[in-house]
């Protein structure tokens, strides 16, 4: 016979009660339930949250409160809180990020696919290269179907660097098919820093490409950025601050 408060809350899936039920403050009963039955709700969330983000392989943590939109032109039918508020995802519109090296397109992309984690939405990260290789292995291994299967679960799929790296033939036809699926019923972004007549250089083949881009344009924010890189200028920057902590400690002596 279960008869421990551990093993009834286990049965009613209830598994976390026993760690808090004391600290939520008791004035009467339906009170008590309705709090106690609030915090379950908000541990699972945040559990089901620290799920969504761990599936989505996100390359760092960013936040969309420290992005600098100085860089990026938005087209006129996109804004900034827009964006920021996530309604491309229902609408399975996409986002090209497309521009300038180290302007912050993995830090826009990573950050919007962070907080579409924390509004319950799944979320799949990938660098283009990686999911190129990740589906030519799975096509070798006969594993390609449970792989678009599980990619199409995704409400929204993050594809970045499309262009440092050209792709394997075959590797540009199964990211094609990627696109495809997602086409009208997923939401992607890309985040690349070839303009679109430079892409076949990556993908390898124009009647591909044409058909690639034609999908992800048909409803996207086309985001352009622009300006020097935030590395460089951050590296020059700590360069700076080295340089003018050494004059000082050679002003001191
Ligand atoms: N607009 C921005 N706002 C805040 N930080 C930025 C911005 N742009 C770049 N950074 C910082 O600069 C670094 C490079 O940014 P990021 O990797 O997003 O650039 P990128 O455009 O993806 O570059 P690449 O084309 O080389 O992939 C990161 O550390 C990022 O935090
Ligand atoms: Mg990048």
């Amino acid at each position: 016979m279960q008869n421990t408060l551990q093993q009834k809350c286990k049965a009613l899936k209830l598994a976390n009660v026993p760690f808090y039920y004391r600290e939520v403050p008791f004035d009467e009963p339906e009170q008590y339930l309705i709090d106690l039955f609030e915090k379950e709700l908000r541990i699972r969330q945040a559990k089901r949250i620290d799920k969504l983000i761990k599936l989505a392989g996100f390359p760092n943590s960013k936040s969309l409160e420290d992005f600098d939109w100085s860089p990026v032109t938005l087209p006129e039918s996109s804004s900034k809180t827009e964006l920021a508020e996530l309604g491309f995802i229902d609408r399975f519109e996409n986002i090209l990020a497309v521009g300038a090296v180290g302007t912050g397109k993995t830090f826009l992309a990573t950050a919007l696919g962070l907080r579409a984690c924390s509004k319950g939405k799944t979320v799949r990260f990938f660098r283009c290269l990686d999911l190129a290789n990740t589906l030519l292995e799975s096509h070798r291994q006969g594993r390609l179907k449970k792989l678009m299967d599980s990619l199409g679960k995704a409400d929204l799929l993050i594809i970045d660097e499309l262009g440092f790296v050209p792709l394997h033939r075959s590797g540009a036809e199964l990211l094609f098919n990627v696109v495809a699926q997602a086409y009208e019923c997923q939401s992607v972004i890309i985040t690349s820093n070839l303009k679109f007549g430079e892409w076949n250089s990556v993908l390898g083949d124009n009647r591909l490409t044409t058909a690639l881009i034609d999908r992800l344009v048909h409803h996207a924010h086309i985001l352009s950025f622009d300006g020097p890189s935030r590395r460089l200028s951050q590296a020059l920057s700590n360069l700076k601050d080295a340089n003018g902590l050494d004059e000082g400690g050679e002003n001191e002596t």
